[in-house]
């Protein structure tokens, strides 16, 4: 539950459009700007009533929350309960003159409500965030990994099914996580483990025969795999011999049969070429492509023998099982009486076959959370079997995308929704330059609504889908601040390049409104570990839309082109320079493409 919470504290009426991200200290990240501040306090308050540091540095959060400017930091009065009478302590911090250490970094502190709230010295914080923002490509983010090989697999579609809104998730929470665990120094190889061998495949063999057509496969192979799919599933419901013949053919490929085979393959390449458009583009890359009928028989020979010695089989009139039943994850099926695989005996060879061919110090599965029993038993299994490595294998689970079907129940494809919000942008967004630019800009802005919608969910739940959704906060409101920001950049290229960041006077920078945003921005290294803590994308997607809002609203008084005072012009520049790296920095994070022009 904790994992789950991606470090928000939401309130009844809160949602993506008003975030509130509470941060609690931690220690397993690098030192960053913050703390210097949050040692500062802790180190005034220590001082003024008698109490231990360590006793307080728990306690002191961070609180973002719009429109509560001025509120960096908060510490709840009954933190102080242990030390004595917290109204009274309370009242000591407020009455009492800031110490001059602290003086440096606070600026000030208040009551309110039940919370003492302290604020930083605006010049210090924009100071000491910008210029370490600017001096540091990689910010927010350390070598947690230290070149540990990390297996990321996702996306794993069945393939003869063309890409429908369901695969999506997998796919866009998947590219992220093996973003995420790039940007924290693992050395990723992402893995798609296609779907590609099973009883279907004998399904759709027989269906081929009756409804396949050879043109329809070349034009469009993973419609019509999965048309001939539906229909003779349908016709299988009245007629029990289709079920008969397909596990006949799937029995015949396992065997090796020739001919089978190569039809089976070509189905197989077509897909995965058709899928690779989708890939790219989602944005999403893979190192390895692998697959069910990928898992070589040595390693399900091994396997068995492993699993027969430790006892962990048993056989139900020729069906063998594994004994799991005393871990409450049932007695399931580990080959079917005919002898052939299933999917799970593919995944317990295939985890081995993996730490063989490639290694891996850990290893992460995103797939659905209607998986979770199945892949609780591949843990399991593999843990009885004895491997060494078998708790280093986590499951990233992620709910269900609703409202992906049309109201007759057809279910709606990748391409067709992509189109579709892509019209509606053109339709409602002016858009500048010729068609072709237009065109590209509105694919563009059509896949990051589509991700955003996905990674604004909380990665448990469930969502709905609403295709051409463009107002408020989401994909459209992100590229259109990024830029802005980038629009800044390129109009001021040479004002950039003369910056010296070391003279830079900052004086200028000091409203309630920068103070907010470049609070937010010191606050991203502290996000992203969060975020590499909980695995929850939308951690990121609401500190991207804090960000645009809060830019948003110095950008209104701001201006850098053709303001005459250099110095001025400088310091917003760099401001706005640092923001647009942020922003870019977590947009790609989420594996958004940032787009410069509009
Ligand atoms: N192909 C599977 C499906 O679409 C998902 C595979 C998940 N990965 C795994 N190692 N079992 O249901």
């Amino acid at each position: 539950e904790h994992l789950d919470h991606g470090g928000y504290n939401s309130t009844a009426h809160d949602n993506v459009v008003v975030p509130s991200i509470v941060i609690e200290p931690h220690h397993d990240h690098e030192a960053n700007v913050l703390d210097a501040f949050r040692h500062a306090i802790i180190q005034f308050l220590s001082f003024l009533l008698f109490i231990g540091l360590e006793d307080l540095n728990t306690q002191l959060f961070v609180k973002i929350r719009n429109g509560n400017k001025g509120q960096d930091f908060i510490l709840h009065t009954y933190a102080l309960s242990p030390f004595g009478d917290p109204e009274s302590l309370a009242e000591k911090v407020i009455s009492h003159e800031l110490n001059p250490g602290c003086g440096d970094h606070i600026s000030g502190v208040r009551r309110h409500k039940d919370y003492l709230v302290f604020t930083c010295h605006t010049q210090k914080l924009v100071k000491d965030t910008l210029l370490d923002i600017y001096n540091s490509p990689s910010y927010g983010f350390h070598d947690i990994g230290a070149k540990h090989k990390i297996i990321v697999e996702y996306s794993s579609p069945n393939i003869a099914k063309p890409f429908h809104v369901g695969h999506l998730r997998p796919t866009i929470i998947g590219a992220f996580t093996s973003e995420l665990y790039k940007r924290f120094g693992w050395l990723v190889n992402a893995v798609n483990y296609l779907g590609d061998w099973g009883t279907q495949f004998g399904m759709i063999a027989v269906g081929f025969d009756k409804y396949g057509s050879e043109d329809m496969l070349q034009l469009d192979p993973c419609h019509h795999l999965y048309e001939v799919y539906v229909k003779i599933s349908g016709d299988a419901e009245s007629d029990p011999s289709i079920k008969v013949a397909a596990a006949e053919h799937f029995k015949k490929l396992e065997l090796g049969d020739e001919q089978a085979l190569a039809v089976w393959k070509q189905w197989r390449e077509l897909s995965i070429r058709r899928y690779k458009e989708d890939y790219a583009l989602l944005n999403a890359k893979f190192d390895t492509y692998t697959s069910e009928h990928d898992v070589r028989s040595e390693w399900q020979k091994h396997t068995t023998s492993l699993l027969e010695t430790n006892d962990l089989l048993v056989d139900d009139f020729g069906t063998k099982r594994v004994k799991l039943d005393q871990y409450g994850l049932g007695a399931p099926v580990y080959t079917k009486r005919n002898g052939t695989s299933i999917y799970l005996s593919r995944d317990i060879a295939e985890a081995q076959q993996r730490q063989e061919d490639h290694g891996f110090d850990k290893m992460i599965y995103v797939v659905a959370s209607q998986q979770d029993v199945h892949l609780n038993r591949v843990f399991k299994t593999l843990e009885l079997m004895g491997v060494e490595w078998a708790d280093k294998l986590q499951h990233i689970n992620h709910g269900m995308v609703l409202g992906m079907k049309t109201r007759k129940g057809a279910v709606i494809f990748l391409d067709e929704t992509i189109q579709q919000i892509k019209e509606t942008m053109l339709d409602k967004l002016s858009l500048d330059g010729d068609d072709d630019h237009r065109s590209r800009v509105a694919t563009e802005l059509a896949v990051t609504a589509l991700k955003v919608q996905d990674l604004s969910a909380k990665r448990i739940k469930n969502y709905t889908f609403t295709p051409g959704r463009i107002e408020g906060c989401n994909g459209v409101y992100l590229q259109f601040t990024y830029a802005r920001l980038a629009g800044i950049r390129r109009r001021n290229e040479r004002l950039l390049r003369d910056l010296d960041v070391h003279h830079i006077d900052l004086s200028c920078l000091d409203s309630p409104d920068v103070h907010h945003l470049v609070f937010l921005l010191a606050t991203y290294p502290e996000v992203t570990v969060r975020t590499y803590q909980t695995h929850q994308p939308c951690t990121i997607v609401k500190f991207c839309f804090s960000v645009c809002r809060a830019v948003m609203r110095v950008y209104e008084t701001t201006r850098v082109h053709g303001e005459p005072d250099l110095a001025r012009a400088q310091a917003r520049l760099l401001l706005f320079e640092c923001t647009r790296q942020l922003l870019h920095s977590a947009m790609t994070l989420l594996t958004l493409r940032p787009l410069e022009h509009l």
